[in-house]
């Protein structure tokens, strides 16, 4: 280690001890014969002193440095004299009397100052990422973030769940959102779809016995973006084996009550409440209503149940499945299927957290024949099903378990325990709402020499046309 403490560790208790800190500097003051600097790890903040006689080479070179040079510094921890105590800091009341010290690396001057607090355009933050996530709020963003992921891994690992990869190249998967296709060299002409969900792949693990999954699972949907909306984004993914609504419910209620007390320390009451869609719709005009005011709670749980199995989709004059076509209609809708699709229920259900579609799940078809007459009811006739989901449908004749299951929006859930009003506060290296990475500047244009590989051509944008 190149180090002895953390920037934020070191106290009163510490005084006489001889330390060696490393961190970035997050700001210096020459007072002539005395120089400070504060310098920054992940851990907080440490004041350091330098002082011509005691710190000898290092005050020369404490003379030059810069905003975010990273340093390496050794000296004796001193208690901060009378008035100079800082009690917003934990290491408030102690300093640094540097007698060594290295300039490990310099730094341009960057574009804003790293400290919370500061005024600068999202677009700046997001080029110069690698500073914002200096600055302890946003740091503190994805602290939250991997606290969440170990509660939840924590949770179903203790209940036996099987954490398992699905693929990231693969098949359309109609979650109602366009495709990111992927040209396959190999196969010219064809091309992989990258994931919308593991939904398609996760009911294969029923077939093969795996009765309890889950994935925290990088999902990819081309759609408008929005606050709450990112093409790339995350899902604690699960389906279950031998199990009904309640199973998903009560097990959901357990994994969050116990992700929230461990990650923010926030008690919430179970079982949710569970509202009809209709209901939904009549009182609050939505189909995920914010019950905090009704309620008269901070962290406001719904479960909407009852929905429609389809909708009508006008323009294209043919129903369309609300979730997704692999959701189970109610057990005395089965019959109404073909005279009346509109007046059936599905058996699917929706999370909502304070106006918020967190999560969304159903009990699955699992018969082969059932799953066919969705199809054909959405007008995917059985060749065109068999070409899109054949796998799938084949899967069902070896023995499929009835299963269920449910999808979580993380950066969704985590931007409203952090409280911040868009999802790309929680994502590390987020897209813009036009879909741009501002750090790595995708997406951008590719080789002819990659194209030709591909077989593929880029038609040539027409003059005066965007
Ligand atoms: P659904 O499509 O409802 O269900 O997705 C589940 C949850 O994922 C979140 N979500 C998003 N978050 C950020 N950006 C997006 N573009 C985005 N789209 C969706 C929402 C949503 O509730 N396979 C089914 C689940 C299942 O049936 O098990 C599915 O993906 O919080």
């Amino acid at each position: 280690m190149l180090r002895t403490h953390t920037c934020g560790e070191l106290n009163e208790k510490d005084i006489g001890k001889e330390v060696t800190l490393c961190g970035w500097v997050a700001s210096r003051r020459d007072h002539g014969k005395l120089i400070f600097i504060d310098l920054r790890d992940r851990y907080g903040l440490t004041q350091a002193v330098f002082i011509p006689k005691e710190s000898a080479g290092s005050y020369k070179l404490a003379q030059d440095l810069r905003s975010e040079y990273v340093v390496k510094l050794s000296g004796q921890v001193n208690k901060r004299p009378q008035g100079t105590i800082n009690p917003k800091l934990p290491t408030g009341t102690v300093e640094i009397l540097v007698k060594d010290m290295e300039i490990l690396n310099s730094s341009l001057t960057p574009p804003f100052e790293v400290t919370d607090g500061q005024d600068i355009s999202e677009d700046t933050r997001l080029k110069y990422r690698y500073l914002d996530l200096r600055r302890k709020k946003v740091f503190d963003n994805f602290v939250l973030r991997h606290t969440l992921y170990k509660s939840i891994r924590g949770f179903l690992n203790a209940r036996d769940f099987i954490e398992c990869e699905t693929p990231i190249l693969t098949k359309s998967t109609p979650e109602g959102a366009r495709d990111y296709l992927v040209p396959s060299r190999l196969n010219p002409g064809n091309f992989y779809a990258l994931p919308q969900s593991p939904q398609l792949f996760k009911q294969i693990l029923m077939v093969a016995g795996i009765e309890r999954y889950y994935q925290i699972a990088k999902c990819f949907r081309d759609e408008d973006l929005r606050a709450d909306r990112q093409p790339e984004f995350t899902q604690l993914d699960l389906e279950m084996s031998f199990v009904d609504e309640e199973d998903i419910f009560s097990l959901m209620e357990r994994l969050i009550q116990t992700a929230l007390k461990e990650t923010k320390g926030i008690e919430i009451k179970i079982p949710f409440p569970r509202m009809p869609y209709a209901e939904a719709q009549s009182k609050y005009k939505s189909d995920k209503p914010d019950l905090r005011k009704e309620l008269g709670t901070e962290m406001a749980f719904l479960w909407v149940v009852d929905f429609p199995l389809f909708k009508y989709n006008g323009e294209e004059k043919r129903w369309e499945s609300e979730h997704h076509p692999f959701t189970a209609p109610c057990e005395a809708g089965i019959k109404d299927l073909e005279d009346d699709p509109g007046k059936i229920k599905s058996r699917s259900y929706d999370l909502v957290l304070n106006g918020n579609e967190i999560g969304s799940g159903s009990i699955r078809i699992h018969n082969q024949q059932l799953q066919e007459k969705i199809f054909n009811l959405i007008g995917i006739n059985q060749e065109e099903a068999r070409k899109r989901f054949g796998f799938l449908l084949e899967a069902f004749q070896y023995g499929a378990p009835p299963h269920a299951g449910i999808a979580i929006g993380l950066d969704r859930l985590l931007a409203i325990l952090a409280q911040e009003a868009s999802i790309r506060e929680m994502i590390a290296f987020p897209k813009t709402s036009a879909g741009f990475c501002l750090l790595s500047g995708a997406p951008s244009e590719v080789d002819e020499k990659q194209l030709k590989e591909l077989n593929l051509a880029v038609k040539k944008k027409e003059e005066g046309k965007k």
